[in-house]
């Protein structure tokens, strides 16, 4: 698939028109109104990622490579040396912006490995070099995308109805989505499909983003709370859950939006086949299994206040709140990535994946 600046500018993240700035939509403002941000310094770049005004794992990877190339811009390129320290102290700080999301690290990585194999090159030449990197990462997430959305799409068939938890659609990577995916490539094709959009406790990315995005591109979806998923399935009306990934272990374990592991639970108690969609970017082979992973903590307040005109506990209540979980392996059907469906046994079959 041949990518253009048009499918690129389209994505929710993309270089800014002078090619100077990382332009992202603020997620945060969604669904009531666009705000688009431009961002160039270290600071700004973490605070986007940290409250989400960027989110989603591959979105976030494809910000962090674009954040590298504009930040090598500001970098002083009095020596290649003095240029690289400079983006490696800069690419340990944003990497450490978030730390569940293996694509965040993983693109960072891959835009500092340019500049150790072009160890000689001038400073010009390296900036090139890491531009055309960032838009590599980004071509190739819209290509990963097409690719598990087909996949995706072979799992079910007209008329089905998805349950979906969080937002692993267009705004949370590229093109299609990935959980998403599948949908949005069905109704291009006239395959329609029904989606239960969880709304997603506590920052509510299925009300706020899933259903928006889903909604104005023509689809069936229906908002539900999350304590609500166990009687959509009962009822019959869910024949597949798809649910995204933010990295997957190495046995199959894979860490999403908290409150996944509780739809896995409910779909294997209802005989509901039970998908990950991810580009095999996001699986960590580095990492064994689940347990470790580590997960995100995140402020009491998103619990507390954050949707209402007064609070809605003490202050001084203790609050639990985990931006992740871990889903058990056996608890999965399979996994969809860019390069085919994976299924159990996951530790054999992930590394045939990748040999
Ligand atoms: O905290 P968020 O909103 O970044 O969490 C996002 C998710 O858990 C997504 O499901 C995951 O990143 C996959 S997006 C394709």
């Amino acid at each position: 698939m041949h990518v253009t600046e048009q499918d690129r500018r389209a994505c929710s993240v993309h270089l800014s028109g002078d090619g100077r700035a990382v332009e992202i939509i603020d997620q945060t403002c969604l669904p009531g109104r666009e705000v688009y941000l431009t961002l160039t310094e270290l600071e700004d770049l973490c605070d986007a990622i940290k409250r989400l005004a960027v989110r989603g794992a591959p979105a976030i990877g494809i910000f962090a490579g674009y954040a590298m190339y504009v930040m090598s811009l500001s970098e002083s390129g009095e020596s290649p040396e003095a240029f690289r320290a400079g983006l490696e102290e800069k690419g340990r700080v944003l990497s450490a912006a978030r730390p569940t999301a293996v694509n965040l690290s993983w693109a960072v990585r891959r835009m500092l490995s340019v500049l150790r194999a072009h160890e000689d090159a001038p400073v010009p030449e390296l900036r090139e070099r890491l531009l055309a990197e960032a838009v590599a990462i980004h071509d190739e997430d819209i290509q990963m995308c097409t690719r598990i959305s087909e996949y995706g799409l072979s799992l079910v068939r007209p008329g089905d109805g998805i349950l979906t938890h969080c937002n692993a659609g267009p705004l949370a990577t590229s093109k299609y989505g990935t959980a998403i995916g599948p949908v949005l490539l069905g109704k291009e094709r006239g395959i329609d499909l029904k989606v239960f959009s969880d709304e997603t406790r506590p920052l509510l990315q299925g009300a706020r983003l899933t259903s928006y995005e889903l909604q104005k591109a023509g689809v069936d979806v229906t908002l539900i709370c999350d304590n609500m998923a166990s009687m959509v399935m009962k009822n019959g009306w869910v024949q597949a859950c798809f649910v995204g990934c933010d990295r997957v272990a190495a046995n199959g374990d894979f860490a999403n939006k908290i409150g996944t592991s509780g739809v896995a639970i409910l779909a294997k108690y209802y005989g509901i086949p039970f998908y990950t969609l991810g580009p095999a970017s996001t699986i960590d082979m580095s990492c064994p299994t689940g347990a470790d992973i580590h997960i995100e903590q995140r402020d009491p307040e998103e619990i507390k206040t954050m949707w209402y005109k007064e609070p809605m506990a003490l202050p001084e209540v203790k609050c639990f709140n985990p931006a992740f979980d871990v889903t058990d392996h056996s608890l999965l059907t399979a996994i969809v990535t860019d390069r085919g469906i994976v299924y159990p046994p996951f530790d054999v079959n992930l590394k045939k994946l990748f040999a």
